[in-house]
């Protein structure tokens, strides 16, 4: 009982210094074993149910070593696994931006279920980096069988290329995602990439879910956070993701 009072007060405490969204989150890091697991197959189950319903194939994991390990990009990668998709939806309807302005592009786009879910939303156009020719071309049937339906509003690509070798100068005002695709020293020769030329009057938001490495972290410190939260993974555990204004 005691022990029970002690959260309720902290649940209290945390509500008011840190408003509705935090409590929720530490409600839901208090939740009981089973309630996560029953959340967690719910989700798996979801993600199942949408590679079914569109008949593609974005939810099996693909292990870093079944990839082209030849090719350079393969020197920072992480293995492939989807966001998810509830996970996504929430982070762009969290962008307060006029979506029509914006390219949306994943940054290490795999089988391409970012690209799915964010060309449901009118963006100028959706992007997908994937430096695996073995993604590259599962992402190309997905979109292919997807847009086919018409549920997408805008314009899909997938390009097979390392994301450190984009020219993202002719890009305009864009929203690069990453879902924890590859080691700090890649992500951060990216973002000066991304951060070039400084004079232009482009703006550029940089969302990242999954443990950012320090040295990413330390290079995105002058940035502005929009937005930032948790969310629970389908391996069981808690994942950060942030929203930063970087140009
Ligand atoms: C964790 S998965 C995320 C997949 C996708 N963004 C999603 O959330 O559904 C990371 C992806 O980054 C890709 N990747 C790793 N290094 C890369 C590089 N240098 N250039 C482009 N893609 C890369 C991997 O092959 C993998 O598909």
């Amino acid at each position: 009982m005691m022990l029970l009072n002690h959260a309720v007060v902290q649940l209290i405490q945390r509500s008011r210094r840190d408003g509705l969204r935090s409590t929720a989150a530490l409600v839901g890091k208090n939740l009981p074993r089973p309630l996560y697991e029953w959340l967690i197959h719910r989700r798996v189950r979801a993600h199942e149910q949408f590679d079914l319903k569109y008949r593609v194939d974005t939810q099996m994991p693909v292990r870093l070593h079944e990839l082209e390990m030849s090719a350079p990009g393969a020197r920072f990668a992480i293995r492939y696994e989807g966001t998810p998709i509830a996970v996504l939806h929430k982070i762009i309807r969290r962008l307060k931006v006029d979506r029509r302005r914006f390219t949306f592009i994943d940054l290490g786009s795999g089988k391409g279920r970012v690209l799915l879910i964010a060309a449901q939303y009118p963006f100028k156009s959706v992007i997908g980096i994937e430096f695996s020719n073995k993604l590259h071309n599962i992402a190309l049937n997905n979109i292919e069988k997807f847009a086919v339906l018409g549920f997408t509003k805008t314009t899909l690509t997938s390009i097979n290329c390392d994301a450190g070798e984009f020219d993202f100068s002719h890009i305009g005002d864009k929203i690069i995602f990453c879902y924890n695709p590859f080691g700090a020293d890649l992500m951060n020769r990216v973002l000066d990439n991304l951060l070039l030329p400084p004079h232009r009057q482009e703006e550029t938001i940089f969302i990242y879910l999954g443990p950012m490495p320090p040295a990413v972290s330390e290079k995105l410190t002058p940035f502005q956070i929009i937005a930032k939260g948790e969310f629970l993974s389908e391996f069981g555990f808690f994942e950060r993701y942030s929203i930063h204004q970087i140009q």
